[in-house]
């Protein structure tokens, strides 16, 4: 834990020339939103707010809202299906499941359980892991640790989110900023491939009360003082989430940038997490990246957590704006605080 605005960058450099030629590679991506689309217009009728606050704070425009009977482990069990897919293989040839979510359907049976059902995943093992909108990158380091290792041969790696279950409708502060959706990646081990070349991971618990959830928890279980309290929502300093957004960010970019050897001008595409276009702008920027580089969907998603970068990587590679050789940069940060990047040679 530190206790100043830092971050802490541990130096666990991954080479290929370490792993006797290895990679580990992501052979596969896909990503799911809900239907239902809530655009500004609508929030402008609900709270206090308009289409031009909020475009202008912070580039979204609309987001998804999973309905009622959909549930985080469906959001991600639809894109863990379109990885699949995407990836050639089939459910029965994964070995583990690791959910990044901050919504799980429940506290337990974990959200990877109730996926490894729904997809008919008999063989995997799954547990979820919880980093925030920093999950998905988290869980990809994990599942890196397991493929390198020869544990498992193939991670299903899934980034998800109903987020709207836990926004208070009420808060313009925050009901503008949120939305659901899942992504999802396949991970397996290769011989002289392309993959992930570096990973870093950071945490600050000192200023976890920046973004939380404050009941739920063993702190302040369910009760009608509780509800009525409003401690069921998630809470946000905007403020002072943001600049602790961008310096983490820019940081924890440029560690895995020095580790790679690279500079910013080699990065064919950087996916940041999407919560703010100023923030990912303002980091970008101080990268010295240009506009062309910096791929962007929180206009029709908003904050989606630790589903945002998944998503993202998914629409990249879909829309052609990442192709095999390229070298991309992800970048997330969340409540914890917690933050991190990848370098990928797709
Ligand atoms: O996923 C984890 C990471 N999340 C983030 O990184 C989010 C970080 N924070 C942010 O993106 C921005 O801080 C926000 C978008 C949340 C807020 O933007 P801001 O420029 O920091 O605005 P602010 O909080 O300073 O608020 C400015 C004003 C306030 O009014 P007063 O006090 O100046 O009269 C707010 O009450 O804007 C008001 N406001 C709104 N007005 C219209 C706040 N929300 C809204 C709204 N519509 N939805």
């Amino acid at each position: 834990m530190t206790t100043d605005s830092t971050p802490k960058v541990f130096n666990n450099p991954r080479k290929k020339e370490g792993f006797n030629g290895r990679v580990c590679s992501i052979v596969g991506v896909g990503s799911y939103v809900p239907e239902r689309v809530l655009t500004n217009a609508e929030l402008e009728k609900t709270v206090e707010t308009s289409d031009d606050w909020i475009t202008s704070r912070t580039g979204i425009k609309e987001r998804r809202i999973a309905a009622a009977n959909e549930y985080t482990s469906d959001l991600a069990a639809k894109a863990a299906q379109n990885a699949l897919e995407n990836a050639g293989i089939t459910a029965d040839q994964i070995d583990l499941i690791i959910v990044a979510t901050i919504t799980p359907d429940m506290l337990f049976p974990s959200t990877a359980c109730l996926v490894q059902q729904k997809i008919g995943a008999k063989r995997a093992a799954g547990f979820d892991i919880e980093a925030a909108c920093s999950g998905f990158i988290f869980a990809l380091e994990i599942a890196q640790q397991f493929v390198m290792s020869h544990t498992y041969e193939t991670v299903l790696v899934i980034g998800a989110e109903k987020l709207s279950s836990i926004i208070d409708w009420t808060d313009r502060n925050t009901c503008v900023l949120f939305g659901d959706g899942a992504g999802a990646a396949i991970i397996q081990a290769r011989p002289d491939s392309h993959g992930l070349l570096t990973t870093c991971m950071g945490s600050d618990g000192s200023k976890g009360e920046l973004l939380s959830m404050p009941a739920g928890g063993s702190r302040c279980p369910a009760t009608p003082d509780s509800v009525a309290s409003r401690l069921h929502y998630l809470r946000m300093d905007g403020k002072e989430t943001f600049k602790s957004a961008v310096n983490a960010m820019l940081s924890a970019a440029q560690e895995v940038l020095r580790r790679c050897q690279l500079e910013i001008s080699q990065i064919k595409c950087i996916i940041s997490h999407q919560a703010n276009l100023r923030i990912i702008n303002a980091v970008s920027d101080r990268l010295g990246a240009t506009e062309e580089q910096v791929f962007i969907n929180l206009h029709k998603y908003g904050n989606t957590s630790a589903a945002s970068v998944a998503i993202a990587l998914d629409e990249a590679v879909k829309a052609g704006r990442v192709q095999r050789g390229d070298l991309v940069l992800l970048v997330v940060f969340g409540a914890g605080l917690t933050w991190g990047a990848a370098v990928i040679e797709w």
